[in-house]
């Protein structure tokens, strides 16, 4: 019996520690937009933004040229652009492909990674370390840009700030303005000179459109009968598989470091989770969409029964000041709970 056709083992058996060391090599877009460019973004021809943002993204591009190393004087020719561009838009309207295309066509050093990843470095090596170890690259793409907390909030202002004073430039999406960062989850207008000061530094371009991922998948998350049954068809595809309560994923997912849930889903084809309900209460809530987060980026697929994945979040979460993270979390587990082996 190969790893592969044996019996799935568990996730509550994965709690990885990443260092910083790992956690840095992280830093680059993830497979699946492993080749993603300028070129093989379609604009929707409906939503005139998409085409406009590629032409922004171009423009930002140009802006590398003639930086590197500086000349003999310390002077860059012509005015100085904007140090970073932040694209904001809704659900699966290819932000984080446009965030990879600018990466993978920029020079220099450079990292790619989500804003927990970020915060997460600085959590595993210390404010002074990060700094120094990012100082110096040409690019720092920001996917998934948001402000949680007054503490993310003040970090990454001054991260952001030092960064950009020693010439590299910053790359961010989000689902919220710049200006909105933080409303309805914490006392942003205590904030503002920091929020202001992060979005004085940004181009902002918005990008609205449809939700490609949703383009050909089924409406709903897709719930199963048989949940071994099932998963074991995934046994055809390399990577291990796991089958769990949803309590006791909730649980385990509770004594992990959100930022080591990259470490988690590592080497996993499919994950199976039996007894779905609807979230109680709000942290086991923002973990498991922290958790989703990393599934979709590893292409995990997640074959499931109880109530449907994308109607696990009560009305009051989903009104709340967490909405676009939810529906963001549900716009995934619809695409997760599609996947096939042959998909
Ligand atoms: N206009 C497009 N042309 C080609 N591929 C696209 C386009 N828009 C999205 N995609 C593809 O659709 C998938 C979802 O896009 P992506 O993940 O970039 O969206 P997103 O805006 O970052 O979504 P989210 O809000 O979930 O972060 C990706 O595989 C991406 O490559
Ligand atoms: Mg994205």
């Amino acid at each position: 019996m190969t790893a592969e056709t044996a019996r799935p083992g568990s996730i509550t058996a994965r709690a990885p520690r990443l260092d910083g060391e790992q956690l840095l090599k992280q830093l680059v877009p993830p497979r699946q937009f492993r080749d993603a460019s300028l070129e093989n973004y379609r604009p929707d021809r409906d939503y005139p933004s998409q085409g406009e943002a590629v032409a922004a993204i171009r423009g930002f591009l140009d802006g590398f040229k003639g930086s590197g190393p500086r000349g003999f004087f310390g002077r860059r020719k012509g005015p100085a652009p904007l140090p970073g561009i932040y694209l904001d838009g809704g659900f699966g309207v290819g932000k984080t492909h446009l965030l990879a295309a600018l990466w993978h066509a920029a020079p220099g050093r450079k990292y790619f990674g989500t804003f927990i990843e970020y915060t997460a470095l600085v959590g595993a090596l210390g404010y002074a370390t990060t700094v120094q170890l990012l100082t110096g690259a040409s690019l720092i793409c920001i996917d998934e840009f948001e402000l949680d907390d007054p503490g993310d909030t003040r970090l990454m202002a001054r991260l952001l700030g030092e960064l950009a004073e020693s010439g590299t430039r910053i790359a961010a999406t989000s689902n919220t303005p710049p200006l909105a960062l933080g409303e309805g989850r914490f006392a942003a207008q205590d904030f503002l000179r920091e929020i202001d000061a992060l979005a004085a530094r940004f181009l902002t371009v918005r990008i609205d459109g449809l939700d490609f991922r949703r383009r050909d998948v089924a409406a709903h998350a897709v719930v199963v009968d048989d949940v071994p049954a099932v998963l074991e068809t995934f046994a055809a595809i390399p990577g291990q598989r796991t089958l769990d309560g949803f309590d006791a994923l909730l649980e385990h997912l509770a004594t992990v470091h959100p930022a080591n849930y990259v470490g988690v889903v590592e080497g996993l084809a499919a994950i199976g989770l039996t007894a779905v309900h609807p979230f109680r209460n709000q942290t086991d809530a923002l973990r498991f969409v922290a958790f989703v987060d990393r599934l979709y980026d590893a292409q995990v697929a997640v074959v499931a029964d109880g109530t449907p994945l994308d109607a696990v979040f009560p009305d009051d979460m989903l009104s709340g000041g967490y909405r676009k993270k939810y529906l963001r979390a549900v716009s995934r587990l619809v695409s997760l709970t599609s996947r096939t082996p042959a998909s």
